[in-house]
């Protein structure tokens, strides 16, 4: 029996790939490598020296999905497939509701028909309306974009399949900011283009690939004035997808939990951590707010703790020496 994975090849997936291997778990990937490299499949099998299968798959595709359930005997599935920039979301709303929204449609059908009812699904802290800053999984929901609303949309979606069907067991998993790589530097975040996140311009500053970082907003009522957000390490996040599959896989229900660290640190603290486990300085500008952007948001995570047994490892200094390590081992990326 296999785990399936959409959207394996991505930077969450080939993460979570890396663990699902280490733990001795049959993979199956499903990707249309529109956000990813084909390359990434080589690093996976370098880092775990195990094999896995690799099908080249829109997940709109429905008769294709078809054909890798028809072809192997699937146990469940992490759901990771998806658009996820915030403002390209904003100018192509119809591109992420089709994708995202359709997309999942067309692979919980596809599970149905061939009874694979188990499901871990990639949400958002996004979906949050951001009126505490501690959020707990019952904090008031509200999402300000389609992308936010995709993924408040999804989880919705899969809340009726269940109420619909309760030999499902689904778990929603709220991701707070994914940052860091694996520490053997072989994969991580790709980004294409001028990064949106923190953590991917930091280190094209450090790299060489951009003069200096724009600070969004130092006037945020926090203890320097910059945003102040819950870094989660990609690994560990991987981690808490063993520990979620592990739980759907036994039970038949529908959970949600956070997945971040509880920890806050403000683009300030970031900008210095890195400098401190790296020893490369970052040139900076203080610029206006970004529109949209939340003064604090973290995670209160206890949930997960107790439930699934999860707990993080790896602190702020870990995140920012993985993340350059990854960036400069690969400056151009997968490329
Ligand atoms: P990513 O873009 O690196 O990975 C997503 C993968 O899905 C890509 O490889 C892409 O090619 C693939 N994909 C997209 N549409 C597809 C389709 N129709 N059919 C097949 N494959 C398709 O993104 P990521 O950072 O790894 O995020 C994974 C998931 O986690 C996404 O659903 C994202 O919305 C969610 N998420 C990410 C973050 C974050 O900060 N990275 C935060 C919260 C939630
Ligand atoms: C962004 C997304 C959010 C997504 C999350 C995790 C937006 C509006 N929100 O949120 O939907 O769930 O990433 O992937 O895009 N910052 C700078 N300079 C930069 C980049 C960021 O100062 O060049 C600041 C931001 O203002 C913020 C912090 O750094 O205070 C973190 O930003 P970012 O990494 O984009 O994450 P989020 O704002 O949490």
């Amino acid at each position: 029996m296999a785990i399936l994975v959409t959207g394996g090849t991505g930077y969450i997936g080939s993460h979570t790939i890396v663990e699902l291997l280490d733990e001795g778990y049959d993979v199956v990937i499903v990707d249309n490598l529109s956000n990813s490299k084909i390359e990434v499949l080589q690093r996976i099998k370098e880092i775990t020296k195990k094999d896995f299968k690799f099908y080249e798959v829109d997940i709109l595709c429905k008769e294709a999905l078809e054909e890798v359930f028809k072809t192997n005997s699937i146990e469940a599935v992490i759901h990771f497939a998806g658009l996820k920039a915030v403002g390209e979301s904003v100018a192509k709303p119809l591109m992420y509701y089709n994708n995202n929204i359709v997309g999942t449609l067309v692979l919980c059908e596809v599970m149905d028909k061939y009874n694979v009812k188990k499901l871990v699904f990639s949400s958002s802290a996004t979906v949050y309306k951001m009126s505490d800053y501690s959020l707990t999984e019952d904090s008031e929901l509200g999402a300000t974009n389609p992308y936010g609303n995709t993924k408040l949309m999804i989880e919705q979606i899969l809340r009726d399949i269940y109420m619909s069907d309760n030999s499902w067991g689904i778990t929603l998993l709220r991701y707070f900011n994914p940052v860091g790589a694996h520490e053997s530097g072989l994969i991580g975040e790709d980004a294409v283009g001028t990064p949106n996140n923190l953590m991917p311009y930091i280190t094209q500053v450090a790299v060489g690939k951009r003069r200096e970082l724009s600070i969004f907003g130092s006037d945020y009522n926090t203890h320097d004035g910059t945003g102040i957000r819950d870094y989660i390490h990609v690994v560990d996040l991987a981690k808490g997808h063993l520990k979620a599959l592990n739980k759907t896989l036994n039970e038949n229900q529908i959970e949600v939990y956070n997945l971040g660290t509880g920890k806050g640190y403000s683009v300030l603290d970031v900008v210095h951590k890195f400098t401190k486990s790296t020893g490369i300085d970052i040139p900076y500008t203080i610029c206006n707010r970004r529109p949209g952007d939340v003064s604090v948001c973290y995670a209160d995570s206890s949930k997960a703790r107790r439930d699934l047994g999860w707990e993080f490892e790896k602190g702020l200094e870990d995140m920012c020496r993985d993340s350059w390590k990854w960036q400069m081992l690969n400056p151009l990326g997968y490329e």
